[in-house]
């Protein structure tokens, strides 16, 4: 792979830096000079290419993955007092896209292993309004698709794939996004490739596309005037430079997939065994994970907060990740408590990220691993 050019202190440990190269630079330079910066053949490109890489039939770029699924939620005519079936465990962008629009979240508590929904739960929880399931591949790890699509066949309801954690994911030997409803990838600097800030949403439907593209830019229909706007949009648009340092990201993709993945072999190597930790898992016959962070789960009697800490204190980031959505101090006013969706809280308690990145050497793994065992020794 070629050489990275976003240092890394030799003797700093980071929490999960993006590899950038020369093409980067290159590509950006190039549309710097070019004086067309936005709204120009870079977005339109990227859009076709992160299309063809997922297998799916259009994209549309956007400036982050929020504004993607804020898209992805209007064209799917959710709004005030709909009902939106999703997972407590994700970042809160996948709900608040949806309480932009006067929804209201039906959280449904997620399985012990993937992380996700719990197909089981789902069916319980729709009502008269339900109008969508919007399911999250956590960490990069498939949703249970097929059933989800099946209970949304049954209900008419629509569905919203936030794939913003698994560009490269694979479901029944499907990618995420071709999977026949909108998904949104996301390129914030610690996902698997990036455009600084940015997302995007494909869609197989040709009718979807072209809301999108309308809403995108400020509710302009493709054919018409500058300032003629049929419909109420947004500036949502990502810039010709994000685009070009993702064209040139992208052509490394299947690369910095291949290094993430060797990078979670050598995690999984050497905590495998270690008493107390518990790995979360690659693929199995229907899912490919597309290694986005390193999460492990921590067994009950280690105090997970207090691992982070000494492990801060030993120079290795950590975080906890991810708290329940329905725990966080906005969402109160839709009466959810602790103890409404154990699973999630207990995964949230018990959960934490370890340094994971593309190009981390197997050196750095090591240090990380023997620093950890050394923490969880001492507890
Ligand atoms: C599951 C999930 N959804 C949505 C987003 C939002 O993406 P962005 O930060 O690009 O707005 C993220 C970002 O981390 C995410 O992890």
């Amino acid at each position: 792979m070629k050489q990275r050019i976003n240092q890394i202190p030799k003797k700093q440990i980071l929490l999960g830096p993006p590899y950038l190269t020369g093409d980067e630079v290159k590509a950006v330079v190039g549309v710097i000079k070019s004086g067309q910066l936005s709204l120009g053949e870079q977005v339109e490109k990227f859009e076709k290419e992160v299309a063809r890489f997922v297998g799916a039939r259009y994209g549309v770029a956007t400036s982050s993955g929020t504004t993607a699924l804020h898209l992805a939620v209007k064209v799917a005519g959710i709004g005030y007092g709909d009902e939106v079936i999703t997972t407590p465990f994700s970042f809160v962008a996948s709900t608040n896209c949806f309480l932009y629009e006067g929804a209201t979240p039906k959280f449904v508590d997620i399985d012990p292993d993937s992380f996700n929904l719990d197909p089981k739960k789902i069916e319980a929880a729709v009502t008269r309004k339900t109008r969508a399931i919007l399911g999250v591949d956590i960490f990069g790890y498939p949703a249970e698709w097929k059933k989800i699509a099946q209970i949304a066949k049954k209900h008419r309801l629509k569905i919203i794939d936030d794939a913003a954690e698994a560009l490269g994911a694979v479901y029944r030997g499907k990618s995420l996004g071709s999977l026949g409803w909108p998904t949104v990838f996301a390129f914030y600097p610690n996902k698997q490739m990036t455009t600084g800030e940015g997302g995007m949403v494909v869609t197989n439907s040709k009718a979807e596309f072209i809301k999108f593209k309308s809403l995108v830019n400020q509710g302009r229909a493709g054919d018409m005037q500058w300032l003629k706007h049929p419909s109420l949009g947004y500036n949502y648009r990502m810039t010709e430079v994000a685009a070009a340092m993702g064209r040139a990201q992208l052509k490394k993709l299947k690369q910095f997939l291949a290094s993430r993945r060797q990078v979670a072999v050598w995690y999984g190597q050497r905590l495998a065994k270690v008493p107390g930790v518990n790995l979360i898992k690659a693929n199995d016959k229907q899912h490919v994970r597309s290694w986005f962070i390193y999460v492990i789960r921590l067994d009950k009697k280690l105090n997970r907060d207090r691992v982070i800490k000494k492990l801060l204190a030993a120079g290795v980031p950590a975080k906890a990740y991810l708290p329940s959505i329905h725990l966080q101090p906005y969402m109160r006013r839709f009466g959810y408590k602790r103890g409404d969706f154990p699973v999630s809280e207990a995964v949230s308690a018990s959960t934490l990220s370890l340094p994971f990145y593309t190009g981390m050497e197997e050196a750095v793994v090591d240090r990380v691993c023997e620093k950890l065992k050394k923490v969880i020794g001492k507890l």
